[in-house]
Formats: structure tokens, sequence, C-alpha cells
């Protein structure tokens, strides 16, 4: 059974459980999985080299929900050196695990992550068209901060949006 318990800083958590379901970060054996995840992107999505990159690389991090074996979502942070900001690259949760809160808690472990990096700003850049996406990223508190035009293969726009995760002072 999935476990999701409110952590202290009021986001939600999945823990790993008896079951063997929660958040790890990937490893190269996930390839496979991630690549078949993609598949749900809507449009720009990430090659097998790109993620072997990811995960070989020391600029990026990649978690992955784990259900009973199975991937069921995953989250891609990217740093960049000797800046305070971190950009999360991507967050896809599989059609058949969403509206479970995975995509929450996967957003809150990388919030998390990127605080103990010693971020204090989140970037994103989503779809105008995604809804969910917005919603997702507006209730857990981004701020939009300007439209980018021709952002996509397709041409379509896309938001920035923003988080302060830590405080400035
Ligand atoms: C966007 C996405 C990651 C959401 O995943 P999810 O696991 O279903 O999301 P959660 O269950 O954690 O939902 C969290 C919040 O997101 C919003 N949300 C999620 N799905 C939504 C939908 N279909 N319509 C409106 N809001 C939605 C809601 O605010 C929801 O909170 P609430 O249920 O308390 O209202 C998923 O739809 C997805 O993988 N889409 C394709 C890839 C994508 O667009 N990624 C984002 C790229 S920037």
């Amino acid at each position: 059974m999935l476990k999701a318990e409110h952590a202290a800083s009021g986001g939600v958590e999945l823990q790993t459980d008896e079951g063997g379901a929660g958040i790890r970060a990937a490893r190269l054996t996930d390839l496979d999985a991630l690549i078949a995840l993609e598949r749900h992107f809507p449009g720009d999505r990430l090659s097998r080299q790109s993620f072997r990159r990811l995960l070989q690389g020391g600029s990026a991090e990649v978690w992955v929900y784990e259900e009973a074996g199975c991937v069921a979502g995953n989250t891609v942070l990217l740093y960049r050196r000797n800046s305070a900001q971190a950009r999360l690259y991507s967050l896809i949760v599989h059609p058949r695990y969403q509206g479970r809160g995975i995509a929450r808690a996967l957003l809150h472990h990388a919030e998390q992550a990127a605080m103990r990096r010693g971020c204090q700003r989140l970037s994103l850049e989503v779809r105008t068209d995604n809804a969910p996406a917005l919603r997702l990223y507006q209730k857990d508190g981004f701020q939009p901060v300007r439209q980018i035009a021709d952002y996509y293969e397709d041409h379509a726009p896309a938001l920035r949006l923003e988080k302060l995760i830590a405080s400035t002072m």
C-alpha cells in the first residue's frame, strides 16, 4: 500500500513502504522505463542519450517514483555552477498513476534536494496550454515570471515560473 504523509513543511512526501512504493534516485538500469515515460510528455521529449548524460553528469539529479517494481513517474532537476537557482527540467507521471499526488510528491522531493544544495529559487518552463501542470505548480507556490514565444519544437509558447524555496536573508 502507498503511504502518503504530510511532511512538517506542509508538503506531501510519499515514503517507501513494505510494498516497495516511493521515490528514489534514478539509475542507468531505469533508462528503458524513463524513455517509456517520455512518450506521455507533450512534445520536446528527452532522448536516451540525454537521460544517460543527466544520470552520469554531476549537474543534474533524476528521481523516479516506483511502485511494485514499476517506474510510474520521474523528475529531473538541473543545477548550474555558482547559481542559487535550480531548474526543474522534467516532471512526468504515467497516466495510470495520475491524480494520486505523485507529481506533488516528486516536486516536493526536488525542492528539498535543491534547498539542501543551497539553492534559493526553483525555475521551470511549462506549456501555456498545459492546464494540469500549471495548476500543480501554481498550487505549489510558483509564480509566473514571463511568457517565452516559440519555445517548443512545435513553436508553442512557454511560461517561465519561479518559486522562492529558501530565504535570501
Ligand atoms: C502534470 C502531471 C505531472 C500531474 O501529475 P499527477 O501525479 O497526476 O499530479 P498530482 O496527483 O500530484 O496532483 C497535484 C495537483 O496538480 C493539479 N492537477 C493534476 N492533474 C490535474 C488535472 N488533470 N487537471 C487539473 N489540475 C490537475 C491539481 O492541482 C492537483 O492537486 P489537487 O488534486 O489537490 O487539486 C501529469 O498530468 C503529467 O505527467 N502530465 C504529462 C507531463 C507533463 O505535462 N509534465 C509537466 C511538464 S512542465
